[in-house]
């Protein structure tokens, strides 16, 4: 697969985002997903090292019956499993462009959650027809995930600039095509009812996370940035300066002269029809 993260500093630098912890507390409680008339079998799509999962995805079900927690990368099952450790929470190596990966779950789920990860994930429709088939008759399933950003602007500088290009011949950007095509909400609320989904929320929303220094944004985005990997260890740092150095070009600072991030993010919550 061409999805290249870095699993173990995604998960020392990476703190849920003020927008995501937003996204739980005023849409999905104003949706009813904390009202819990049945026990719940909730997917986390993309669930990464499992913080989120722990911190945001767990209170939110008082009458749970369990989450299974699923990431096309190992070593983020791996770290998942280790730190973010819950006897209810199956942590599981799993695609959600693979039917074969995830038929085993066929219709049992009432909820499906996905958070931070549609972005790289490359035949949506394909991916959101999979949870549709995942989610019991009258089950709901949320998204949160990037269209455009500053961050992808700064990987597609550096795969062109000259000091990096030759390392990055070849190497797939995972830059998503909302990024190019600038897709509005209306985009995806016509793909997913063309699924058979009813479409609960929809937004197309300007997000600015603040992160507490240059050094805490130039991890993050290292973590995440697929070029990374194909950077030899020796010119890593002069890498990861490049990087920090093109990101605060395209976002900006807060008032207290912070690092914050620019982006452009979907909120979608969607139902099985009956
Ligand atoms: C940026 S992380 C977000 C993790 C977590 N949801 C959070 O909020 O911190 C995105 C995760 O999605 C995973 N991912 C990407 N494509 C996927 C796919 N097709 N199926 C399952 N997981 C995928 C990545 O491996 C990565 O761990």
């Amino acid at each position: 697969m061409s999805l290249d993260l870095s699993s173990e500093l995604y998960y020392k630098k990476h703190n849920p985002f003020e927008s995501v912890k937003r996204f739980f507390a005023e849409i999905l409680v104003q949706l009813g997903w904390n009202e819990n008339v049945e026990n719940e079998v909730v997917m986390d799509v993309g669930c990464g090292p499992g913080r989120t999962t722990t911190e945001q995805i767990l209170p939110l079900f008082l009458k749970l019956e369990k989450i299974y927690a699923i990431d096309i990368l190992t070593d983020m099952i791996d770290i998942a499993r280790k730190q973010n450790f819950h006897p209810k929470i199956e942590y599981c190596v799993a695609n959600i462009e693979d039917w074969l990966t995830i038929k085993q779950w066929k219709e049992q789920m009432t909820k499906v959650i996905s958070i931070h990860c549609f972005h790289w994930v490359k035949n949506k429709q394909l991916a959101f027809q999979n949870v549709f088939h995942l989610l019991k008759p009258g089950g709901e399933a949320s998204f949160f995930f990037v269209l455009e950003a500053a961050f992808f602007t700064t990987v597609l500088k550096l795969k062109e600039n000259p000091k990096w290009k030759s390392l990055f011949m070849g190497v797939d950007d995972c830059v998503p095509d909302s990024h190019h095509h600038k897709y509005d909400a209306l985009h995806y609320k016509k793909m997913m009812e063309s699924i058979g989904f009813e479409v609960l929320h929809c937004e197309k929303e300007r997000k600015i996370d603040v992160f507490s220094s240059d050094e805490d944004i130039k991890n993050f985005f290292t973590s995440l940035c697929v070029l990374t990997p194909h950077v030899p260890m020796d010119r890593k740092e002069d890498f990861q300066n490049d990087l920090l150095e093109e990101l605060l070009r395209h976002n900006g600072r807060d008032s207290n002269g912070l690092p914050y991030h620019d982006g452009k993010i979907l909120e979608l919550v969607v139902r099985k029809k009956n």
